[in-house]
C-alpha cells in the first residue's frame, strides 16, 4: 500500500482531500497519512469555496491524519511514497523540489510554474532523484476531453481543421491569483487548461498572437484571446476571468474533415459531416481530478512510461503561456516559439 501526503489545504487542496478520500473508499491501494499547511486555520472546518463538482461544503475529520505546519517537518518525520502538492503557484517549484529531493514521487498542481527555470528545476530534480513528477493538467484526464483526444488518435473523423476552446467566469477570491509574479492572472491560472489542451491535441504551434486585458491592476491578463499559428489549422482560445456571479462555463468545438465534436451547456456531442449524431460518449463520468490522481497512483504503483501527461509537456504549456503573455504585452504581436 502506498503512503501518501497532501500539502496545501486551501480551496483546491480541500477538493483533492475529498477526492483522495473517495478514491480510498473506492478501493485505491493508498493510505493518506499526512497533511500539511502553513496556516493553522486551514485545519479548521472551513467550507471549500470552489464551485466544482463534489467540492462544496466539505467538512473533514483531520484527526485521522498526522497534521503539519511545515513541509520540511512532514518530510522529515513521515515515510511517504507520494505527495500531492496543492500550494499557490509561486510555491510549486520550491515545495515540489523538497518532496522530490527526499526521493518521493510528486503530483503538483497546475500551472507548473511562472517561469521556465522553475519548470526545468522540477524536471531535473525528479530525474536526479529517479522519482516521478506529474503536473495536474487535469483536462487530460477528463472524460470529455479524453474522448476528443481519442478521436484525434483514431482518425475516425479525418484530419483536424481547427477548434475553439474557452472557459470563463469564475475568478477566485484570494489576492495572490491576481499578482502577475505569483499567480499569473487568469491567463496562467484558468486559461492554462486550454493552452495545455491545444498543444496536447494539435502539437506546439509555430507562433501565437494574444490580446489581453488586465481587469485587476497588477494581475496577469485576466481576460485573453489567442490565435495559434499552424501550417494549416485554425485554432483559437478565449478566457474570461471577471466575476463569478453567473458561475463557470467552459467548452470547445473541434472540427475535422469528416465531422465535428462539441462540448457546451448541452453536453458532449459528436457528428459526422452528414450532421448525424455519432455514438461517441465521454470515456468516464468521474471528475477530471479523480481520474488524474488515480492515474498518478497507478503510475507510481505499477511503473511504466507516462504517455498522457509527462512533465516536459507541462513545461511546454508554460512556454506557450509565456509567449501568449509576451504577445499580449505587445497588443497581439506575433510571438514565435
Ligand atoms: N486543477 C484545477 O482545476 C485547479 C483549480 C483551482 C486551483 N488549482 C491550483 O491549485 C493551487 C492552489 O490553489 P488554491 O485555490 O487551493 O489556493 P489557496 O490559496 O486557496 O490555498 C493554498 C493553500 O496552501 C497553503 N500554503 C501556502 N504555502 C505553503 C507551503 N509552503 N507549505 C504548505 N502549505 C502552504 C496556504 O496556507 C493555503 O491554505 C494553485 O496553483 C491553483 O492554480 C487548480
Amino acid at each position: 500500500m502506498l503512503r501518501m501526503g497532501l500539502v496545501g489545504l486551501g480551496s483546491m487542496g480541500r477538493g483533492h482531500l475529498t477526492t483522495i478520500e473517495q478514491l480510498i473508499a473506492d478501493g485505491a491501494d493508498i493510505k493518506l497519512v499526512a497533511l500539511c499547511d502553513i496556516d493553522p486555520k486551514a485545519f479548521g472546518s472551513v467550507e471549500a469555496t470552489l464551485n466544482l463538482e463534489g467540492m462544496e461544503k466539505a467538512d473533514y475529520d483531520f484527526s485521522k491524519y498526522n497534521c503539519y505546519l511545515s513541509v520540511d517537518e512532514m518530510l522529515e518525520k513521515e515515510e511517504l511514497d507520494l505527495v500531492n502538492v496543492v500550494v499557490p503557484t509561486y510555491e510549486h517549484s520550491t515545495v515540489a523540489c523538497k518532496v522530490l529531493n527526499k526521493g518521493i514521487n510528486c503530483l503538483c498542481e497546475k500551472p507548473m510554474g511562472i517561469s521556465l527555470s522553475q519548470c526545468q528545476l522540477m524536471i531535473d530534480t525528479a530525474k536526479k532523484n529517479n522519482v516521478r513528477l506529474m503536473i495536474g493538467q487535469c483536462l487530460r484526464f477528463d472524460g470529455t476531453y479524453t474522448a476528443l483526444k481519442n478521436i484525434f488518435e483514431s482518425g475516425e473523423l479525418g484530419a483536424p481543421i481547427g477548434g475553439h476552446f474557452y472557459r470563463g467566469g469564475s475568478a477566485p477570491a484570494k489576492e495572490w491569483f491576481f499578482c502577475r509574479e505569483k499567480g499569473g492572472g487568469g491567463l496562467f491560472d484558468q486559461h492554462i487548461h486550454d493552452v495545455d489542451m491545444v498543444q496536447y491535441l494539435y502539437g506546439m504551434p509555430k507562433a501565437v498572437s494574444t490580446v489581453g486585458r488586465v481587469v485587476r491592476p497588477g494581475s496577469g491578463y485576466d481576460t485573453c484571446a489567442t490565435n495559434y499559428v499552424y501550417d494549416n489549422l485554425c485554432v483559437h482560445t478565449s478566457n474570461i476571468w471577471v466575476s463569478n456571479e453567473i458561475g463557470f462555463s467552459w467548452g470547445f468545438r473541434a472540427d475535422f474533415e469528416e465531422g465535428t465534436v462539441i462540448l457546451d451547456h448541452n453536453g458532449f456531442r459528436a457528428f459526422n459531416k452528414n450532421n448525424e449524431k455519432l455514438d461517441i460518449k465521454p470515456v468516464h463520468d468521474k471528475s477530471a481530478h479523480y481520474a488524474e490522481i488515480k492515474y498518478f497512483i497507478d503510475l507510481v504503483a505499477n511503473g511504466g512510461e507516462d504517455k498522457i501527461n509527462p512533465p516536459e509537456e507541462s513545461m511546454n504549456t508554460i512556454k506557450l503561456a509565456l509567449a501568449e503573455m509576451a504577445s499580449a504585452d505587445n497588443k497581439g504581436a506575433i510571438v514565435t516559439l
